[in-house]
């Protein structure tokens, strides 16, 4: 396959780039972190592209994926978090973590839908808190909320052009993201789970990917429940 990963420098992209391209699959590598892809390109030299770009330039964007050859699985996965202090709102923060997580999704869907042959697949990486109301997570929920609803359009608006739309909703995963949280995370899984898990359900074009399933359920059980009750589990429960 000719697979293209975005924020394949790090994390749940760069381990699902590894995977792909250990099992002989063509990979476009993007990030802004040009070393950290120079090592990826330096295990698997004939099947690596490095494409060195900003998510959230438009101008990047057109640049880099304009003239690529045709793909069979985009994966739109680079992303970033901050937190929010919701009593003293922080717009620019919020506007941070927005540009890259949905406006820089939106700016490589512009050159990559084009890219993607009939019948290839494009996934588009979201969170599980867009599932339910998490604290602290209105800035990275709400990009993630976005995400969700933008995925599902998709599905239904490319389903006539063949390309079937995946929404990946992952739990905590351990990467240097996460490092950064300053809480417990619950079930927390490592990068290699992530992948197995992605690489797995994307062969099967389902339209949701979520792990890990003992979280997400929670969290989907969660999500039906009465809004009182809804908000008094999650203010018992998370409340970091
Ligand atoms: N880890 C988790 O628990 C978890 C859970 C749910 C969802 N996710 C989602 O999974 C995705 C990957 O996260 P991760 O945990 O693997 O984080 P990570 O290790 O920090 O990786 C983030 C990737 O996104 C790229 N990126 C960030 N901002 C960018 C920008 N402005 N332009 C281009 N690339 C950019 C980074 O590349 P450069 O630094 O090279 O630019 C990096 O490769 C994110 O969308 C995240 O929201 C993660």
């Amino acid at each position: 396959m000719i697979i293209l990963i975005t924020g394949a420098s790090s994390g749940i992209g760069k381990q699902l780039a590894i995977d792909y391209l250990d099992a002989g699959h063509k990979v476009y590598c993007c990030g802004r972190n040009q070393h950290a892809l120079k090592q990826v390109e330096k295990q698997f030299p004939d099947l690596v592209t490095i494409l060195n770009f900003e998510v959230n330039s438009l101008i990047d964007c057109k640049r880099q994926l304009e003239s690529l050859e045709l793909l069979d699985l985009a994966i739109l996965n680079a992303g970033t978090c901050e937190y929010i202090d919701a009593i003293n709102f922080d717009a620019e923060l919020f506007s941070r973590v927005v540009r890259v997580n949905l406006e820089g999704t939106a700016n490589c869907l512009q050159y990559l839908i084009p890219k993607i042959k009939r019948g290839g697949s494009l996934a588009l990486m979201g969170s599980s808190s867009s599932f339910v109301p998490l604290p602290r997570a209105e800035a990275y929920g709400a990009s993630k909320a976005a995400i969700e609803y933008l995925a599902r359009t998709l599905r239904i608006s490319l389903k006539s052009a063949n390309i079937n739309v995946t929404y990946i909703a992952p739990g905590f995963v351990k990467t240097p993201l996460t490092d950064r949280n300053d809480f417990p995370m619950p079930m927390l899984v490592d990068v290699n789970f992530a992948s197995t898990h992605i690489r797995k359900e994307l062969k099967k074009r389902t339209w949701l990917i979520h792990f890990p399933r003992n979280f997400t359920w929670l969290l989907k059980i969660v999500r039906v429940l009465p809004t009182r009750v809804q908000h008094y589990l999650i203010a018992k429960t998370l409340a970091y």
